[in-house]
């Protein structure tokens, strides 16, 4: 049954741009990037579809440098650049007429640019060569593009891309694999995408295929490693297109970054972004990479119209990537996911202000990243969890898949996908919508009491080690031979805080905790370690928050050390040092945490 879904999106409280009067439908951008002056140059051609007959073309930007704006007669056109505020920019509005079909805008990016990091070699791994990575995600495209710099609005793209000699361009666009003699990279994006989508990252890279349509792009010390933690990767593609319907992209490659990249991974089209912190050694890490792929359907396919409609993306992708963990590893391994997703989602309740708790939230006059949780995931993933145990996989897996074909390269509201479930779904099965509790889940805070339970042996196991040790058994007794991160994460998340430094000390004795490699062990070891004040983890709380920059890390471990004065100075000495090394994206979040003042320039 169709249903109508054109009833007007909602204006983006994010954005500038007026989409509803006119229209980018195509960017051909043609930039420079300076690594000495830390500066991307060029001009951006937005071609442009009119919706009403408005003279104005209204781009989002910030700290841009406007240097001037033609038209494609030829024309210098007259144009402002609104008053700025620090979250949302500027608004470039340029004057138009009736019979404009593109602008040319000439700009240069500002050296703090909040999309992008330039790296000194010291922070690669090749120590050699400077390395630049972007992250447009949520509203940060515009600090490197003048763009409509909304999720509503998608754009196909070309780009022309000139970087030093030495150095491999890659976009979230058809790639190349090598290095070519003149630094100059061509690329071309045929598939319509949002802003913030808009990728480009420069570096000493170099390829390896890991199946037909896919391959890894590292850093050349990281690119076996890398290359086989992600052998699996061709058969989640295949598993994903069984159930949710074909991949639209083309290709679909990775890119392990340098570890100051402040995401776990981000799902740019055709090339997902990720950190270093995944490559475990034994693949334990790999749902990153199933989360990422997911999104070529869930976000990147159906967009979230707005940021107020995040959970369509996060709980979508989350609830796609346990189901694919399902097909490819089993049932028992999906249950640990959704075991900890639970975990983290009964946490966040606790954390998270009620009127983030809800589904649908009105981020109005907020810098989306700034509420950043992972509530949107596991509560919206935990909720499609629901309806599949309502009304049954097989209709569910049918109904998902049709929504995808239905709404391919559209954005999606919270009311528009409710419309759609109830007539493509729910109407079928009498009673499931009240059952459900839709609403709840959706307007409500908190976490309903309907909530489906996960079941792990392997937990339940883990569970009975930890509080026969909490109950105060020795540490000798707790057999971990068979556990996998996941045991460990369960583990460490199930101590409490009143255990003390020698009880922690008894159990790192016989686990070897603090001296682990696995970065998602030791984000919740160490927290432990703070809260217990076992002060032998300090060098590896100095270690874990010096060599790796990602944000819900960084996060986890300043936010459990300023509780106590002398947590706090640790933090602040270490801040101090490590901050050069940040990603702009983390360097905000922490400074806020910290509520650390920059020192003003001399
Ligand atoms: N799209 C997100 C990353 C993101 C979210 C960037 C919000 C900017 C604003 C990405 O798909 C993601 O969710 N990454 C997670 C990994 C995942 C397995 C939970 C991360 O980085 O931790
Ligand atoms: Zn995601």
């Amino acid at each position: 049954v169709p249903v109508a879904t054109q009833t007007a999106l909602p204006a983006d409280p994010h954005s500038y741009s007026r989409p509803t009067e006119v229209q980018v439908k195509h960017l051909a951008l043609d930039v420079s990037v300076d690594f000495s002056r830390k500066q991307i140059a060029g001009t951006a051609r937005l071609d442009i579809e009119h919706r009403t007959s408005a003279t104005k073309l209204v781009l989002d930007t910030r700290d841009l440098t406007i240097n001037s704006v033609r038209l494609d007669d030829g024309s210098n056109a007259t144009w402002k650049l609104g008053t700025a505020t620090g979250t949302f920019g500027a608004p470039l509005e340029i004057d138009i007429r009736p019979a404009t079909r593109s602008v040319s805008v000439d700009y240069a990016s500002s050296p703090s640019a909040g999309a992008l990091q330039w790296l000194d070699p010291i922070l690669t791994a090749g120590k050699k060569s400077p390395f630049l990575l972007s992250q447009s995600q949520s509203i940060l495209a515009r600090t490197w593009v003048p763009i409509q710099d909304t999720p509503s609005v998608r754009f196909t793209y070309d780009a022309t891309i000139r970087v030093p000699k030495d150095l491999l361009a890659l976009m979230s666009a058809e790639n190349p694999t090598q290095k070519n003699a003149d630094g100059v990279y061509r690329f071309r994006m045929p598939q319509p995408i949002p802003s913030y989508l808009l990728a480009l990252t420069v570096g000493d890279l170099v390829f390896k295929p890991l199946g037909p349509i896919s391959g890894v792009y590292a850093e050349r010390e990281v690119i076996d490693l890398a290359a086989s933690e992600f052998v699996d990767l061709p058969r989640m593609i295949a598993a994903t297109e069984e159930t949710y319907g074909p991949y639209r992209w083309g290709r679909y490659d990775l890119l392990v970054l340098p570890p100051s990249f402040p995401f776990g991974g981000m799902e740019n089209p055709r090339l997902s972004f990720l950190t270093p912190t995944i490559l475990a050694g034994d693949r334990s890490l790999v749902s990153v990479v199933t989360h990422e792929l997911a999104h070529s359907w869930s976000g990147n396919l159906v967009t979230n119209a707005t940021w107020n409609e995040f959970w369509l993306n996060e709980g979508f992708t989350t609830y796609i990537e346990h189901r694919i963990a399902e097909k490819l590893y089993g049932v028992d391994y999906a249950e640990m996911l959704w075991g900890l997703g639970r975990t983290h989602f009964a946490r966040e309740i606790t954390e998270v202000e009620p009127k983030y708790q809800t589904l649908k939230v009105d981020l109005t006059g907020v810098d989306p990243d700034e509420v950043s949780n992972e509530l949107p995931y596991n509560k919206g993933s935990h909720l499609l969890r629901l309806i599949e145990q309502t009304v049954g996989r097989k209709a569910f897996d049918a109904y998902l898949r049709g929504y995808f074909d239905r709404f391919a390269f559209k954005p999606m509201t919270t009311e528009i996908f409710l419309a759609d479930l109830r007539s493509n779904l729910l109407s079928r099965f009498p009673g499931s919508e009240t059952k459900i509790g839709l609403d709840e889940w959706i307007y409500k805070p908190g976490m309903p009491a309907n909530t489906p339970a996960a079941r792990s042996n392997a937990f339940a196991e883990v569970e009975r080690h930890a509080d026969a040790f909490i109950a105060g058994g020795p540490a000798t007794a707790i057999d971990a031979s068979k556990w996998s991160t996941h045991e460990y994460v369960h583990f460490a998340q199930r101590l409490p805080a009143t255990l003390g430094a020698v009880r922690m000390a008894e159990l790192d004795e016989h686990l070897k905790l603090t001296n682990r490699g696995n970065y998602e062990i030791l984000q919740w070891w160490l927290e432990k370690a703070i809260q217990n004040d076992y002060r032998a983890a300090d060098p590896a709380i100095e270690r874990f928050l010096t060599s790796q920059g990602r944000r819900k890390f960084l996060m986890a471990i300043y936010k459990a050390l300023i509780v106590t004065p002398r947590g706090r100075d640790l933090a602040l000495r270490i801040y101090e040092n490590a901050r050069p090394s940040y990603h702009p994206v983390s360097q905000g979040t922490i400074d806020e945490i910290l509520s650390y003042k920059v020192a003003p320039a001399k």
